[in-house]
């Protein structure tokens, strides 16, 4: 820590402000909103100081600086063209034990000044100590999200500390984004004088909510979730996620049960193509990852080719938040140098997969969306060459307090899931990982696993 965080009681105490232009007029506003008596020295004062110095508690003399204009202050700002005149008055400042700020000379400061966010009595102060004030900028307009305001005016900081600015100052683009800033900042005020803002451009949020814990959302997911006007969302996303999009969003159910689509996806994606054109932020909700089994990858190559600015939020998918909640280390370097992500979807009735591939040793096959074909994949898969002596698992609802996991060998896992008579979804995970859930189950579900078979 460089500087020591303080908020100074400076009512009715006297401040001395060196410097006539508008820098020195921010200063005098600054001190007189906690109430100082504020002395201004300026050899020629510009018309805001000017304007300033009208206030109650201003006193402005215009003349040269003298040395004894420090003395008896509780505080000094600085804020003057002149080079040598700054370094004098914090040199003279320094020796009486005054603070002194100096505009712009951050070596020639005792005390540097935050940003501050004034919902008196409630004051936030954000400081880098003077080595990135854009980040502060950001931090502090971050902060205003927090406070109550209309809705034009949350969405103008939201624009801004998740758009482009914020992503310029993080990837250390400092002018690139300070050009940007002042730029939405002049938009927006043409927007206020003119009186209404303009129809703001939509975007969509392709987000990964993982395969149903809440607790393994990213925090990227999380806050566009908050900032989301419509969700559009699958049968696999549990209402444990769903409570935490924007009480206000409007929700629209998507269905994408196996062979029942609500909507088909053609709908699904013309759907969101329409809303973010009326300038509706879409999140678009999918369990696990969007990009695993998800068709994400066809969704925004719809929007892509309409224009339609969208960013994309990874998940936790099935494979993995089953594979831990069921302790099951899928590449565990003593049974798996390899691991497969299939799906044991039919197409057509059949299903059409590199069966030899799959049957090799020494490695791991996770089965998405296999529970119905089972009977058929672990037959092919054994006629194939794979031992049916596998051990082998089926993780149905994973990750979510209903978690069962069923495990046994190969040829038998079939008969073992039709006795279970399993809801889903479920993930089949095959290879000699699976042992290892005997010593490294860990997650208790409120109900449903039964300790593996
Ligand atoms: C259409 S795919 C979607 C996969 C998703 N994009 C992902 O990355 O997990 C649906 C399949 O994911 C698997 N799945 C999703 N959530 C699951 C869960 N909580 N437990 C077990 N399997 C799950 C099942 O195999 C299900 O049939």
């Amino acid at each position: 820590m460089n500087h020591l965080p303080l908020f100074l009681e400076i009512k009715d105490r006297p401040v001395l402000v060196v410097g006539g232009g508008e820098a020195a007029a921010r200063r005098v506003e600054t001190a007189l909103k906690a109430g100082a008596r504020v002395t201004v020295v300026a050899t020629e004062a510009g018309p805001a100081l000017k304007e300033t110095a009208k206030r109650d508690g201003v006193d402005l003399e215009e003349r040269e600086f003298r040395a004894a204009d420090v003395e008896g202050r509780v505080l000094v700002f600085v804020a003057t063209g002149d080079d040598d005149l700054n370094r004098r008055v914090s040199s003279l400042a320094r020796d009486a034990g005054i603070p002194v700020n100096v505009a712009d000379r951050l070596s020639l400061c005792t005390f540097i000044m935050p940003a501050v966010i004034d919902r008196s009595p409630v004051l936030v102060a954000v400081s880098s100590g003077g080595e990135a004030p854009i980040l502060s900028r950001v931090l502090r307009a971050r902060l205003e999200t927090f406070v109550p305001a209309g809705i034009g005016r949350r969405r103008f900081w939201e624009d801004f500390i998740d758009g482009p600015i914020a992503e310029y100052i993080l990837a250390g683009q400092e002018d690139a984004a300070r050009n940007l800033l002042d730029e939405t900042l002049d938009k927006a005020a043409e927007e206020q004088k003119a009186g209404q803002p303009s129809n703001p451009e939509g975007e969509v949020y392709l987000v990964g909510s993982g395969p149903g814990d809440p607790d393994l959302l990213t925090f990227r997911a999380l806050r566009l979730m908050q900032r989301a006007d419509v969700v559009l969302h699958d049968r696999l996303v549990p209402d444990g996620i769903l409570d935490l999009v924007r009480r206000d969003a409007e929700r629209i159910f998507v269905g994408k049960k196996p062979g029942d689509h609500t909507l088909r996806q053609e709908e699904i994606s013309r759907l969101m193509i329409d809303l973010a054109r009326r300038g509706k932020r879409v999140l678009r909700l999918k369990s696990g990852d969007p990009f695993v089994f998800g068709r994400g990858g066809e969704e925004i190559e719809a929007l892509s080719s309409e224009g339609i600015p969208f960013q994309v939020v990874p998940g936790i998918t099935a494979a993995n938040g089953c594979a831990s909640y069921a302790g099951i280390p899928l590449t565990h370097r003593d049974h798996a140098q390899s691991c497969m992500f299939v799906t044991g979807h039919m197409k057509d009735g059949r299903l059409d997969l590199n069966w030899r591939a799959m049957a090799q040793p020494s490695q791991t096959l996770v089965v998405y969306m296999g529970l119905r074909s089972l009977p058929e994949f672990t037959k092919r898969l054994i006629a194939h060459g794979a031992d049916p002596a596998t051990p082998a698992a089926i993780v149905d609802n994973g990750t979510r307090d209903q978690q069962q996991v069923i495990t046994g060998a190969l040829d038998g896992l079939a008969a073992l899931a039709a006795d279970a008579a399993l809801a889903g979804p479920a993930t089949i995970i095959i290879g000699d990982v699976v042992t290892l859930r005997d010593k490294l189950s860990w997650f208790k579900p409120r109900a449903g696993d039964n300790g593996g078979g």
